[in-house]
């Protein structure tokens, strides 16, 4: 076992000045989320705690109340944007970017993708894993230490990651009401206990939480019995999420992120009209367009031919909507999406006078998560919920599965009302400041849901059909 003190190691391994960032000490981003004393764990040793796990409560259709929580666990106070949540943004933008082009070119479709909600998943099953499952986890999440040898394992602490996020997401929360809802369920099988840092893990991350027992024996009861449930603790909103339950099946996991914005350039509703929408060279379809007048910060990439404009969505949030230009293939585009591309972007923008239409849209996916990973690589998705995947850590029954994890993502926009007032004050800034140059959504696009202190991406998407 290599033992080193942590500073020492900090001090040795990592700490360098970066050229254009004087100032900022470069920390590896594992040292921000290691856990406490961390070592290089031989992965042949069991753990030295003892696994303690707790009985799971059977799904009741009539209590619907969500998991209690330890207040003294949650910090709900907003904590201000840290180096951490900085560096853990830069990973889960950069692993979703991999994901999102991983899983758009073996489906031409329309995508929506949750990478801070993919990442927290991922991170949840990670505080299940056996340690060389979750050396694998640490592998792809950009998270582990990078000095360990083949038979040991620096582990981090994943509750520090789940909070980290889940502070990212409640910076984007800005008055009384929450943009962003995240939700999880678990089901389990009925004679087995869960690992309580899994549950807590569940608690990190979301607003609320659902762990509850099934008796998956007979399939087709518990399939309706679930769905239920969810459709039930969901006000509706995510619905006939499993199908083809198995019988053997050891646990079902599911996690919804929800995203409700205004668009705080006003939309109005009666400059709402029917309009055409080229889905490719040849299929038009008419789509309600909304148009609005006004300073945007937009800027031509002349090299990857796309035009990209900001839109805020809120104090912390907005949207980078990336249109190619005519002509050009989407498909080419994507490939080019990169985390140093996006600062890039953002980094150039320059306001100007637009006459934006957009379509008047909202969405919501399904996505498994072994799909996304099998997409990047077959043998990645074998290593952290497939065949070779182990979760000692997830329960006190052996060779316990995760048999689905699915993430819904909503993606809801509703258009702040606009009083008279408003609206001439902007028709005359509109007079006063020329001539707007005309930009219309369209044709195929990709929009990303930006958090504006970290960067972080919470939504990837694109359109190609409406
Ligand atoms: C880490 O080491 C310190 C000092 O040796 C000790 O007090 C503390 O309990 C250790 N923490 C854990 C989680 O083992
Ligand atoms: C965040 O930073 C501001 C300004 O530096 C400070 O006034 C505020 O108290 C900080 N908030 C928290 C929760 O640390
Ligand atoms: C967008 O569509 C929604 C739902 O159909 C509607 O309530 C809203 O007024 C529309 N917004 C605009 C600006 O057209
Ligand atoms: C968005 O605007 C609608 C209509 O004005 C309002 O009901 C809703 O609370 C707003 N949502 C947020 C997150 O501010």
């Amino acid at each position: 076992m290599q033992r080193l003190g942590l500073p020492l190691l900090v001090l040795l391994l990592c700490c360098y000045l970066s050229g254009n960032e004087a100032n900022r000490v470069y920390v590896h981003p594992f040292y921000l989320f290691a856990a406490e004393n961390v070592s290089c764990e031989t992965l042949q040793t069991q753990t030295a705690k003892p696994l303690l796990t707790g009985p799971v409560a059977p799904l009741d259709i009539e209590v619907l109340t969500p998991d209690s929580r330890d207040p003294l666990s949650q910090d709900g106070q907003r904590q201000n944007i840290t180096q951490r949540t900085a560096v853990l943004a830069g990973l889960l933008n950069s692993l979703g970017l991999r994901m999102y082009q991983a899983f758009s070119s073996k489906q031409h479709r329309n995508i929506l993708l949750s990478p801070v909600n993919t990442f927290g998943s991922l991170v949840t099953f990670y505080l299940g894993a056996s340690k060389k499952t979750a050396g694998e986890f640490q592998e792809l999440l950009g998270l582990s230490s990078g000095t360990d040898q083949k038979d040991c394992v620096s582990l981090m602490d994943g509750h520090k990651v789940l909070k980290t996020l889940q502070n990212i997401n409640s910076q984007v929360d800005d008055g009384p009401k929450d943009e962003i809802t995240t939700q999880v369920w678990a089901f389990t099988r009925q004679d087995a206990q869960l690992s309580k840092d899994f549950i807590q893990g569940t608690q990190d991350f979301s607003d609320a939480s659902f762990i509850r027992s099934v008796d998956f024996s007979k399939p087709q009861e518990a399939e309706q019995l679930v769905n239920s449930f969810v459709e039930k603790t969901s006000d509706g909103k995510v619905r006939s999420i499993f199908s083809d339950i198995n019988p053997s099946s050891d646990l079902l996991f599911l996690t919804s992120f929800h995203f409700q914005g205004n668009w705080t350039k006003a939309f109005q509703p009666e400059k709402t009209s029917l309009q055409e929408f080229h889905m490719d060279e040849r299929t038009i379809t008419m789509v309600p367009m909304m148009t609005h007048t006004g300073q945007y910060h937009y800027l031509n990439d002349k090299v990857r031919r796309c035009t990209v404009v900001k839109m805020p969505l809120s104090k912390w949030s907005y949207m980078l909507l990336v249109l190619p230009h005519e002509g050009t293939n989407i498909l080419d585009l994507e490939p080019k999406l990169r985390t140093d591309v996006m600062s890039d972007w953002h980094q150039s923008l320059q306001e100007g006078l637009l006459e934006l239409s957009l379509p008047n849209f909202s969405m919501s996916s399904d996505t498994n998560l072994r799909t996304l990973l099998a997409n990047m690589a077959p043998e990645v998705e074998a290593k952290l919920l497939g065949s070779q995947a182990e979760f000692s850590q997830l329960s006190n029954s052996k060779h316990f599965t995760i048999d689905k994890a699915v993430s819904k993502v909503l993606f809801e926009m509703s258009a702040e009302e606009v009083g008279p007032h408003e609206g001439a004050e902007l028709q005359d800034k509109v007079q006063e400041e020329g001539i707007p140059l005309k930009l219309s959504i369209n044709r195929p696009f990709l929009f990303s849901v930006i958090e504006g202190n970290s960067n972080a991406i919470l939504i990837l998407g694109k359109i190609t059909t409406l």
